[in-house]
């Protein structure tokens, strides 16, 4: 009978955690690649699975058979066809019952063979990551049992392996006791989906080992602190020093070269022991909190973050090394600086990356519980119930302990975080002190609270040196943080910017109040990628609800600065832009460039274009140092390229006097519901009715209505803002015009914007002038002030062209989408496209595509033309609004039926609401306005 360890939150026959290396022998050849040293096997490839509906069908001799059908290794086992997918934020797939174990507990058989040549030495087995837990069993007989997905498990197998051939039998459960200790945010899904190895050892052989660095002056101190019971040979810097089991001794670098993300330096230490080598790689530094700062290296350093997950759209959490390196390298060419492991450890090759190319590191423990707060008892009952339950003491205090043993000797991992969204009690404060006791780095704790419990207060008692919040807006962090007097440890927004979709906005608000004082240690952007899925029929990328399941939470896994096959979007731009290392300033004609940089030199070539003409400077600018380039008059743009590549980049943009609108005379005739105006060479039908142009005949051609729009399809953060939306039920509401009278070459509406059975959502005076080519609509608009919803998404006209009007021409920020609160990044200039690509694909279709502050944007078939100016914003987009909101998914939207030019008064901003604030004061369509955009007929300029 297999024993109900799964019921339990404790592993058997483990070897105890310790940091993670791969051991050479002698005769290998230098490397840092595990794959070349000839004592590491890997067991990654083909393997046999036979699954079972329950762990209790899985009959005790399991281990005798051969599995049914193929499966790599690794991987999760949804992707094989079982089991099925799932997608929760916070809820627990099970119903929460702590301790027990769901009742329903699929378990997989995996097998395969492998060689062994024992020759008196040891033989090790190591699972880097199986979700939830797994019993492992070596020729027939059972060896232990692990659990903590994302922890290191290492089994000593020397008694049970034989030369030749040998079998290895594992039995991975879908769910166990742990499992209320692992409800992160993410697909549930189920398998071996780290590597998997053999390490063949010496007989005596080191177990574990601390490196510690310090700065003293200009010099750098390198502890090796001997863990094991073997004496070893460590060397360093050309020196070997011979350490003694349980001992420790220090090397001393004289003109230290730090380690940083910004100069990744490393130096390399050898580790000998009887035929064994490591190759553990160095980087001096020191991350502490001091006189309440976070100092790297002594400095106040900015975490320019994102929090990262496991994900890769068709293998899931089976991420292999090419896929974290192309994340990093991504996230270094976006100036990414720092990376949260959310919420869970990566792969220790994540962290031997990070080293070697230089990201901040917050090493986060494999702990969440969040679904208890959904659970029934609510908030307050919740934060008291896992932290505080004995149960689940020794496993979470296990979660942190893996955590840093693990991880330890990696110069990236700058503060631990003992986890995520799993409240405040007892049992996390043994996981701190179990940290502290270990490791002198700072520690990172977010879900806890000023409450209290008993006679404990937990926020100021908790023995935390660092704040940290979600989603908090500026405001909050000014009033409730910067202007508490009691208040002296540093704050960072471990998680901000929710990048759901069409955004994040209000990136500028953040980084002013971040680069204001050094008490604030920036921000990890939520998220890195969006966990699209890719499998099954269809090509496109599919979220929760998907694949059938009851309880999902749709499209909330859809929220990643870079979309699920890591494609940038304007918000991965605007991401870039702040977190770019050069600042720019302009003072008359000085411009100033300053290396935001403590560490690292920017060495590189600066750009400068003025009035079309464009000149190269090569510079080296020191940390902290700036230089001063001469310009001449008018706008002028500045970029830094290195190697190429555009790091960084700035433009001064003064606004230009709007064309001068010269009004003709008009004659205008009644017909029916239509006033027709004729004037210069064109013909307007007026529809008395709702107030909007019913059509224009101009140069021969005749276009559309031009409907009055106060409509956007919602992006993900008018989640909650569309409820009031719909329940005002905008989508219905439409122009009625009260009255109309001609003036002076005029005709001028009053309206209001209506939905039947409900009073007016709005009030406005229309005034249409006529030029000779064109029309002016001016707006004096006010919403109604018994409608209590906060903002209107936009208010502006949209008109819908054949789809022959493919060709764009403009002047805006572009060529990316643009919108008040986010378009920084952009360069304002002209542009020259086709309609069809104007929609910047989500994965699930929302508003997109609109350019910011315009002089103009002309849409033409090649001969004719109609061309806005005066608004705020323009879109030309090949789907209408309703066809947007309608798609749940990119690949379902319709065949395209034409071309949509909406001009704007005002679009509203897209803030960060799906998790985080609205839009902030000033970026939203105002409640009164006035304004006038105009509409021109013609031919092609
Ligand atoms: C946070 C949580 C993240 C993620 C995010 C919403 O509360 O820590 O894991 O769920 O919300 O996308
Ligand atoms: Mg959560």
């Amino acid at each position: 009978m297999l024993k109900p360890y799964y019921k339990d939150t404790k592993s058997v026959g483990t070897t105890p955690a310790r940091s993670y290396y791969i051991p050479f022998s002698r005769a290998d050849k230098k490397s840092y690649d595990r794959e070349d040293s000839s004592r590491f096997t890997s067991l990654c490839g083909a393997w046999k699975i036979t699954p079972y509906e329950s762990v209790l069908d899985v009959p005790d001799d399991f281990y005798n058979n051969d599995g049914a059908d193929d499966i790599a290794v690794p991987s999760c086992v949804q992707y094989y066809g079982y089991d099925y997918f799932q997608y929760t934020n916070d809820r627990f797939p099970f119903p929460y019952d702590p301790p027990r174990v769901p009742e329903r507990n699929p378990a997989y058989h995996y097998s395969r063979y492998f060689d062994c040549k024992v020759g008196g030495e040891k033989t090790y087995i190591v699972f880097e990551g199986v979700d939830s837990c797994f019993y492992i069993f070596v020729n027939g007989k059972a060896v232990g049992y692990s659990q903590i997905s994302h922890r290191i498990s290492e089994f000593d197998i020397t008694d049970y392996v034989k030369d030749g051939k040998n079998k290895l039998d594992v039995l991975v459960l879908k769910w166990n006791m742990g499992s209320y200790l692992e409800d992160q945010d993410k697909w549930r899904f189920t398998g071996i989906f780290r590597d998997v190895y053999l390490l063949r050892r010496p007989q005596n052989h080191i177990t574990d080992y601390k490196i510690e660095t310090r700065i003293h002056g200009a010099d750098g101190i390198v502890a090796f602190i001997n863990k094991s019971d073997v004496q070893v040979a460590v060397t360093f810097g050309g020196e070997t020093q011979s350490v003694p089991a349980r001992a420790q001794s220090e090397f001393t670098v004289k003109n230290a070269r730090l380690w940083s993300a910004e100069t990744p330096f490393l130096y390399d230490m050898v580790i000998q022991s009887d035929d064994e080598v490591i190759y553990n790689r160095v980087g001096i530094r020191v991350t502490e909190v001091k006189d309440g700062l976070y100092l790297f290296n002594g400095k106040p350093i900015k975490f320019y973050g994102v929090n990262r997950h496991d994900f890769h759209p068709e293998k899931g959490y089976a991420v292999s090394r090419e896929d974290m390196l192309t994340d990093i390298e991504l996230m270094k060419s976006l100036n990414v600086n720092a990376v949260r492991t959310s919420h869970y450890p990566s792969s220790p090759l994540f962290y031997e990356m990070c080293d070697e190319y230089g990201l901040y590191v917050m090493s986060e423990a494999d702990l969440e519980s969040h679904g208890f707060v959904k659970s029934d008892g609510g908030y307050d009952w919740a934060m008291q119930a896992i932290p505080q339950d004995k149960n689940f003491e020794q496993s979470i205090v296990e979660r942190s302990v893996c955590n840093v043993e693990e991880h330890k000797n990696f110069a990236c991992v700058v503060m631990w975080s003992l986890g995520n969204e799993s409240g405040w009690g007892a049992n996390e404060k043994r996981a701190l002190e179990a940290v502290v006791a270990r490791d002198d780095r700072p520690v990172h704790y977010e879900s806890i609270y000023p409450y209290v419990v008993g006679d404990e207060e937990y926020y100021n008692g908790s023995g935390l040196k660092t704040v940290s919040r979600m989603y908090s807006t500026p405001d909050w962090i000014v009033n409730e943080y910067l202007n508490d007097a009691k208040e002296t440890r540093p704050f960072m927004l471990c998680e901000y910017a929710h990048a759901m979709g069409n955004g994040p906005g209000g990136l500028k608000e953040y980084w002013e109040l971040f680069e204001s004082t050094d008490r604030l240690m920036g921000g990890f952007i939520w998220e890195w990628a969006d966990h699209g899925v890719k499998y099954g029929a269809g090509d496109g990328f599919k979220y929760g609800g998907d694949f059938g399941e009851n309880l999902h939470d749709g499209n909330f896994c859809i929220d990643g600065i870079v979309s699920p096959d890591r494609q940038f979007k304007a918000g991965s731009l605007q991401m870039k832009y702040y977190y770019q290392p050069l600042k720019f300033e302009r003072a008359d004609n000085k411009l100033t460039v300053t290396n935001k940089n403590f560490f690292g030199a920017q060495t590189g070539e600066l750009v400068i274009t003025q009035n079309g003409k464009a000149q190269k400077r090569g510079v080296c600018i020191p940390p902290r140092e700036s230089i001063v380039m001469d310009l001449t008059d008018g706008d002028a743009t500045a970029q830094y390229y290195v190697g190429g590549a555009e790091v960084a980049r700035a433009q001064f943009v003064s606004d230009k006097p709007r064309a001068k609108f010269v009004c003709e005379k008009i004659k205008t005739e009644l017909h029916g519901h239509a006033l027709i105006v004729t004037s210069g060479d064109n013909e307007y039908r007026l529809d008395v009715q709702s107030g909007e142009v019913e059509s224009v005949r101009a140069g021969g051609a005749e276009y559309g209505r031009i409907s009055l729009n106060i409509l956007r399809a919602p992006i993900d953060n008018d989640m909650y803002i569309r409820q009031k939306w719909d329940a005002r039920y905008l989508k219905f509401a439409r122009p009625c015009a009260r009255g109309y009278r001609v003036e002076k070459d005029s005709v001028i509406f009053d309206i209001i914007v209506a939905a039947d059975s409900l009073v007016p959502v709005i009030d406005a005076t229309l005034t249409y002038s006529f030029c000779k080519s064109g029309v002016r609509v001016a707006i004096d608009y006010k919403v109604n002030d018994v409608t209590k919803f906060e903002f209107l998404p936009r208010i502006g006209w949209t008109l819908k062209l054949d789809r022959s009007y493919d060709k764009l021409k403009y002047n805006a920020y572009g060529d990316g989408e643009t919108y008040s609160d986010m378009y920084e990044y952009a360069i304002k200039g002209e542009y020259e496209c086709s309609v069809k690509d104007e929609y910047k694909h989500y994965v699930k279709p929302q508003e997109s595509g609109s350019h910011y502050l315009p002089d103009y944007a002309e849409v033409s078939d090649g001969k004719r033309a109609v061309r806005v100016e005066g608004m705020t914003s323009f879109s030309a987009l090949p789907y209408s609004t309703a066809q947007l909101e309608n798609a749940a998914h990119d690949y379902e939207l319709p065949e395209r039926d034409g071309t949509y030019l909406s001009a704007d008064y005002y679009m509203s901003g897209l803030g960060t609401n799906a998790c985080g604030p609205l839009p902030f004061d000033g970026y939203v369509t105002p409640n009164a306005g006035a304004d006038a955009i105009c509409f021109y007929f013609g031919e092609k300029r």
